[in-house]
């Protein structure tokens, strides 16, 4: 997915199942087992994602062969610790998984090695892992700034030592013990890592010890702070004096990711009521993963929440009680918190998330990046070192629509998509979620479920405005004048002497509006412009700043931003087509141009005017050529739209209409945002 944006709009409930994509955490750590154990080991439900290809790239630049069965599974062959190849760059883009891991398994096994990755690869710390593999022998240099990757690795200084010890620091990520650990095997003999300072996100060093063991190496462990391989006498060792080896267990399953579970989890405690639930398959209550205790967070604010050893279910708290807002140290869960960041807006009360200060070293700074979006949709947030407070909405803090930017972060981009369930969203650069779960847009249109919008098109003075504000106050629906917008475009360019035919500055115009709706009268800069921007100048120059495709880019998620619960009546030239492509009922509204004509010439002399018949006529057809013809969202029936020619209608009777059509089949329909 390379978009440059993708917009939801509000979302109203949530309910059904998805299978959720393998763990990145497992998937890239059985991955380099796999590598250096002896045999092959087949590995079934890996993740495929940017993470995961990085280091499946990285093995296989090393020699370790790697292939695809039929079944979809990964076959590793694996080099029995040894990597053939002995002299390689590799490029790790901005996973740490992979970079920390790697980082330790080949400065502890010889050879002459770069490792780089994207620039915030190199802001990310990696000091505490050199200084560590540096006391075991390692000669590594840093290529860039000190403490920083890329490194070179050239191989380790031969010591007659079996007892080798190396101290690390456990409070910056749990990485760099996970990655000391997973290489220990590598340096042969007695070898011993002492951690300093406190561990933070134990959960991660936990699954790392489960893997080893499955890959046949059990190390023994000291409270969180050391960590001992033994040397002989395990079941791996086939040598007295040698140490233990990986061995391949075969087959390998990976479960389902449960940081990634979080935001379906959290989707149906914000949004599936009554019966409806969220469903989760591929991690259960047996996962060996530690974000499977955001669960418990969920059901601390009040989700209910069942798990069974295939799934796991949540849904909004019943009796009609809310959700509420927690204080919680996230310290174990530091991915899955950040979900958490986002159900404190639908809650009550205040959350507090604590100890988290490893978000600052991540993808990227994660308290700073949460602190301003959130800032954008109107919350009022506390960002400290460590912590973050969010305070929900209320009447006098409502939130707004707001565009939300990513900073290459998964994790932005799908926590955020939660927030959909309040306001109106666009989210720039979603593409980047295919760092761990590259179908996660598809995955969450399948399950939550958009307000509805009723589209309706047609030229100018076919009664669209009066047909679509009496269906919208029927049914409780917001409505959106479009017309308005490319009027109040036209009208402030007018205003600030901007030349109609410069394409940017009128789209600079179009993306700056300060424009106030509110019970049917338009303010532009704070002024009251109902009865001028419906002239018959503002018309004209309306139809030609429209037709520039910059103005109605810049329009556009202005539009949208109206898309909220408990539905929407878009009134337009392109509501069908462009603006809400999946309304749950299209209508072309139209009539010939002479009966429209008619009826402006007689709104006109109501309004005490005197004016020329023909002249409507020529104008109106130019116009409507204007709209037709633009390369731009031209207007014109969409395949879907139903034709409703008011010729012969009058508004009361086609407002009937279109509320028959939508009770027939528009009220019912699930869109796909
Ligand atoms: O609906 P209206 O007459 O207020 O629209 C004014 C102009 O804006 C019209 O000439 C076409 C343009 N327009 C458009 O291009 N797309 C829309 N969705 C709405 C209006």
């Amino acid at each position: 997915m390379n978009m440059t944006f993708l917009d939801l709009p509000q979302m109203i409930s949530a309910s059904g199942a998805v299978r959720l994509p393998g763990s990145k955490s497992i998937s890239n750590r059985a991955l380099l087992l796999a590598a250096l154990a002896d045999g092959i080991t087949e590995i079934e439900n890996l993740l495929e994602s940017d993470d995961t290809a990085r280091m499946r790239e990285a093995l296989r630049r090393l020699g370790v062969k790697i292939d695809e069965t039929d079944m979809g599974a990964w076959r590793v062959h694996g080099v029995s610790g040894r990597f053939p190849v002995r002299r390689a760059e590799l490029f790790l883009g901005n996973a740490g998984t992979a970079f920390r891991s790697l980082t330790a398994a080949l400065a502890l096994s010889g050879g002459d090695y770069t490792l780089t990755g994207v620039p915030r690869m190199h802001e990310r710390p990696i000091g505490d892992l050199v200084d560590a593999l540096r006391q075991l022998g390692a000669k590594i240099d840093y290529l860039g700034k000190t403490g920083y990757p890329p490194l070179r690795l050239r191989g380790r200084e031969k010591r007659e030592k079996t007892h080798a010890a190396a101290r690390v620091r456990g409070d910056v990520s749990s990485q760099f013990l996970t990655g000391l650990l997973l290489a220990l095997p590598l340096i042969g003999g007695k070898t011993r890592v002492e951690v300093t300072g406190a561990l933070i996100s134990r959960p991660y060093v936990e699954l790392t010890l489960k893997l080893m063991a499955r890959f046949g190496v059990p190390i023994e462990r000291h409270g969180d702070q050391s960590f001992s391989l033994p040397g002989a006498s395990l079941p791996g060792a086939s040598l007295p004096g040698d140490t233990a080896r990986y061995v391949s267990p075969g087959v390998f399953h990976v479960e389902g990711d449960a940081s990634s579970a979080s935001y379906f989890l959290a989707l149906g405690a914000i949004g599936a009521t009554g019966n409806d639930a969220v469903r989760v398959e591929g991690v259960g209550c047996q996962s060996i993963q530690g974000d499977l205790r955001f669960a418990e967070a969920l059901s601390q604010m009040g989700a209910v929440i069942e798990m069974d050893e295939h799934g796991i279910s949540a849904r909004a708290p019943s009796g009609g009680q809310g959700l509420r807002g927690i204080t919680l140290d996230c310290n174990a869960i530091p991915d899955a918190a950040m979900t958490l960041a986002i159900v404190a807006l639908f809650a009550t009360g205040e959350t507090r998330l604590l100890n988290i200060a490893s978000w600052r070293v991540k993808e990227t700074d994660r308290i700073a990046a949460m602190d301003k979006e959130l800032g954008k949709l109107g919350a009022r947030v506390e960002a400290g070192a460590d912590y973050l407070r969010v305070t929900p909405p209320d009447e006098n803090h409502p939130l707004r629509a707001a565009i939300i930017d990513t900073y290459d972060d998964h994790r932005m981009a799908m926590c955020f998509s939660l927030a959909s369930f309040a306001v109106p969203l666009r989210i720039n650069a979603p593409g980047c979620v295919a760092k761990t779960f590259p179908g996660y847009f598809r995955d969450f249109a399948v399950l939550a479920r958009p307000a509805p919008v009723i589209a309706i098109d047609g030229p100018t003075a076919s009664g669209k405005g009066a047909v679509c504000a009496r269906v919208a106050a029927a049914l409780g629906f917001h409505y959106l004048d479009s017309g308005a917008l490319y009027r109040l475009t036209a009208l402030a360019a007018r205003e600030a002497g901007v030349d109609g035919e410069d394409e940017a500055a009128l789209a600079a115009l179009a993306a700056a509006l300060d424009v106030v709706f509110q019970d049917g009268r338009v303010s532009l800069n704070g002024k009251d412009v109902s009865e001028v921007l419906r002239g018959e100048a503002i018309s004209s120059a309306a139809s030609r700043v429209a037709a520039f495709p910059a103005v109605r880019a810049a329009l556009l998620f202005r539009q949208r931003a109206f898309h909220r619960a408990p539905g929407l009546v878009g009134d337009g030239r392109d509501m069908a087509s462009v603006v809400f492509p999946s309304a749950a009922l299209k209508i072309f509204l139209t009539a010939s141009a002479e009966v429209r004509a008619e009826r402006r010439w007689r709104q006109l002399r109501e309004k005490g005017q005197d004016p020329d018949r023909a002249a409507i006529l020529s104008d109106l057809k130019a116009r409507d050529a204007r709209d037709r013809n633009r390369p731009a969202a031209p207007l014109r029936q969409e395949p879907a739209a139903r034709l409703l020619d008011t010729g012969a209608l009058d508004i009361d009777a086609a407002v009937a209409q279109v509320l028959a059509w939508w009770a027939e089949n528009g009220a019912g329909h699930r869109a796909i945002p």
